[in-house]
């Protein structure tokens, strides 16, 4: 009754089109050609795509991550989750994978089934793995962002957009970034084939890049405000919240309406969380949470 065909990314316009809709708008990246290619399992019934399932980075034992797990409501309770969560649990494992986090958007309504769904079949209780917030540019009103917008930076510190940082410092700081100067999830190359011009900054500080606002294009009318990262001894001088300010700014001023934060609880600084739900929070229009589960392999 159904049939599951795998895909590889990238996806022919065809194809993403008749999938996109089953996808979350943050995980629609996964569809196109990033650096890690995905591989996508979409559930027909009577030539109709009614669910699906991605994995990413199949090629690393321990970062491998699977996304985007969904039936359409009136097909669910058939198996058909399980047998999609199966097809990547089997790939993965095919390709020497021994661990996975598995990352949903929470659904209060779903959260007991889904807690249920995931021990059924051996992944972990689930946790919070990141806080979403989703703005209006044009009512995006927060008095601090007139605060640190009007504020020049020191005379030795400069912005420039990202699309301007010269060979020279990407070498360094993909070099840099070899040795864990800065943790993986703020790369600022994480990606790059998505990074918006519009947005994106680089501080520099002399000729040093020590900081980045990178934003991506996730969605014709979408930016995520992707990785944000000031050298630590530059923390609270208000330099960093001058480069996020800034960056919203530019976004402000643009014909793109949506903006996409999200904030990783586990890695992400306390000031930075605690800056979250005081100055971040009050002026979403929309908030939610992913969760990510995990589960080992057996050899
Ligand atoms: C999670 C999700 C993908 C499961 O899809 P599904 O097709 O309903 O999954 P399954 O049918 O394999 O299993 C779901 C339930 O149906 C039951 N079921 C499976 N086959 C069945 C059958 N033949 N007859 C009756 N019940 C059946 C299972 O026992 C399970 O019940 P339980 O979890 O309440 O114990 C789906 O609910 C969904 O899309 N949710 C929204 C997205 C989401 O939250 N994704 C992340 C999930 S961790």
């Amino acid at each position: 009754m159904y049939q599951i065909e795998k895909f590889s990314a990238p996806l022919s316009q065809k194809e993403m089109k008749l999938f996109e809709s089953l996808v979350d708008v943050r995980d629609r990246h996964f569809l196109k050609k990033s650096e890690q290619t995905s591989q996508i399992w979409v559930a027909f019934f009577q030539g109709k795509p009614v669910g699906i399932v991605i994995t990413v980075n199949a090629e690393s034992p321990f970062y491998s991550e699977i996304h985007s797990l969904f039936v359409l409501p009136e097909h669910r309770s058939q198996n058909l989750g399980s047998r999609l969560l199966l097809c990547a649990e089997n790939y993965l494992k095919e390709k020497a994978c021994k661990y996975s986090t598995l990352f949903f958007r929470h659904d209060q309504d779903l959260a007991q089934s889904n807690e249920k769904f995931l021990a059924r079949h051996g992944w972990n209780k689930s946790t919070c793995s990141n806080l979403l917030y989703l703005f209006h540019s044009s009512i995006f009103n927060a008095p601090w962002l007139q605060l640190f917008y009007d504020k020049p930076l020191p005379s030795q510190f400069r912005e420039v957009s990202w699309k301007q940082v010269k060979e020279k410092d990407r070498i360094l700081l993909q070099a840099l970034e070899k040795e864990n100067a800065f943790p993986y999830y703020v790369s600022p190359f994480r990606d790059e084939q998505f990074v918006e011009p519009l947005n994106s900054l680089a501080l520099y500080k002399d000729e040093e890049v020590v900081g980045w606002m990178i934003t991506h294009r996730i969605l014709p009318h979408m930016i995520r405000y992707q990785a944000f990262f000031v050298e630590k001894q530059f923390q609270h001088t208000g330099i960093p919240m001058k480069i996020l300010c800034d960056s919203i700014k530019l976004q402000i001023g643009s014909s793109v309406p949506y903006a996409l934060a999200e904030i990783n609880v586990s890695a992400a600084e306390p000031d930075w969380l605690r800056f979250a739900s005081k100055r971040l929070a009050p002026y979403a229009q929309a908030r939610g949470f992913i969760r990510q589960s995990w589960k080992q392999f057996s050899a």
